[in-house]
């Protein structure tokens, strides 16, 4: 009933916004805030109904989205056989040429299909069967797996198959400023959801005391200077055959000229030498560098102190017995350091262990559940005055 009641809503939008679990309510705030106001907010995702020069800008715009699929058919398939005919059915010159390279990505959800390596195979197969057959055999496209130029993505949920075309290709989480990671680096569309949640008037200053390669603070200052994340990339839908270059430098220039005059500054503070130089070269990476400072250090030694603003933390989890033990005493410190440095402010600390959470000592205002990958997490959220 459940998956019935998705494949409904799902069909009715012509496209679907991905997103990570938990994230679902700030997405579609994003989607309305960028003037799109039929959304319908699912598992993983939000579907919802715009114009072409709607997939332009949210490929470009979301934050907190991971990919942009616009579904082009629909069908019930309960075994491999059943999945190949559905896919021969679909008018594949519609959607590409065969000298264009494709993947497909598989997605299986309470399916009687289980290997989604045989399921993206028969797929595959189904659309340059198609190829060969029109073409007497003679023309069939090639599979790219790293670079595609055309991807496919098949979301298969009970007997539901919803066949998309995947409009940005490479996630959109990959925003090209983090030229190397840090110690756990979180994804951007994550910090970015961190950020959006965060009680902050994007005006006054941002600290991150242990902010590992500065993901959280780039996205804040993205946030606040309202810098589309994804301007200069490219995204798989400008191989698409209803590709208009026209329109696509319209959207950019038009999301180019939103930017704000920056107000506030960035803080940022990393015991590790070695991330703190990491930290930078993605801080300059994404052109914020005359905006946010780091220091190398830890925040219990090095005293930063900052009577309004947000402070913005990812501590460690710790993975070992011994490490957790440690960390005890550090999540304790951290709670001491914003509570005694700190007053004036709100706080938003993310972190993936739950037992950790406890030892912050301040009274939580807010707890959101979120998802890093697979780790169940809780943004915890106080307010310093
Ligand atoms: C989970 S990572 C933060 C990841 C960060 N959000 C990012 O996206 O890259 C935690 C970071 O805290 C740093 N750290 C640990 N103890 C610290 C301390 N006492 N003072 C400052 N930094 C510390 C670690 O070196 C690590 O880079």
């Amino acid at each position: 009933m459940v998956l019935e009641l998705f494949a409904l809503l799902w069909r009715m939008s012509n496209y679907f916004a991905v997103c990570a679990r938990g994230v679902e309510p700030v997405l579609e705030h994003e989607l309305r805030s960028l003037g799109i106001s039929q959304t319908k907010s699912l598992f993983s995702g939000v579907a919802f109904e715009g114009e072409i020069d709607d997939l332009y800008r949210t490929n470009m715009a979301l934050r907190t989205a991971t990919r942009v699929l616009k579904p082009v058919a629909e069908f019930i398939a309960r075994d491999f056989d059943a999945l190949y005919r559905g896919v021969r059915k679909i008018d594949m010159y519609e959607l590409f040429r065969v000298d264009q390279t494709f993947r497909v990505d598989v997605n299986l959800v309470q399916s009687t299909m289980t290997h989604s390596q045989f399921a993206a195979q028969k797929i595959k197969d189904a659309i340059v069967d198609q190829f060969r057959q029109r073409s007497d055999g003679k023309l069939r496209p090639s599979v790219d797996l790293k670079n595609p130029q055309i991807v496919f993505n098949v979301f298969v949920s009970g007997p539901h198959v919803t066949f998309a075309l995947d409009a940005s290709g490479e996630s959109l989480h990959r925003r090209h400023y983090r030229e190397g990671a840090g110690e756990a680096p979180m994804k951007e569309a994550l910090a970015a959801a961190i950020v959006l949640l965060s009680d902050w008037d994007r005006e006054s200053p941002v600290y991150d005391p242990m902010c590992g390669s500065g993901t959280l603070l780039i996205e804040a200052m993205m946030i606040a200077q309202n810098i589309a994340p994804n301007l200069n990339r490219t995204f798989s839908f400008q191989n698409w055959r209803e590709y208009d270059a026209d329109r696509f430098n319209a959207i950019r220039e038009e999301l180019r000229g939103k930017q704000l005059m920056p107000k506030l500054r960035g803080f940022g503070m990393e015991v590790s030498p070695r991330v703190a130089t990491t930290a930078r070269k993605n801080i300059a990476a994404a052109g914020l560098d005359k905006f946010i400072e780091i220091k190398t250090g830890d925040f219990r030694r090095v005293r930063h102190t900052q009577d309004s603003g947000l402070v913005i933390v990812n501590p460690p989890y710790g993975e070992r017995m011994d490490e957790v033990e440690n960390l005890k005493h550090l999540y304790r410190e951290l709670g001491d350091h914003i509570k005694q440095d700190c007053q004036g402010c709100t706080a938003s600390i993310f972190t993936g262990n739950l037992e950790l959470r406890k030892f912050v000592g301040l009274r939580t205002k807010e707890r959101i559940l979120l998802y890093n990958g697979a780790i169940e997490g809780r943004l915890l959220k106080y307010n310093l005055y």
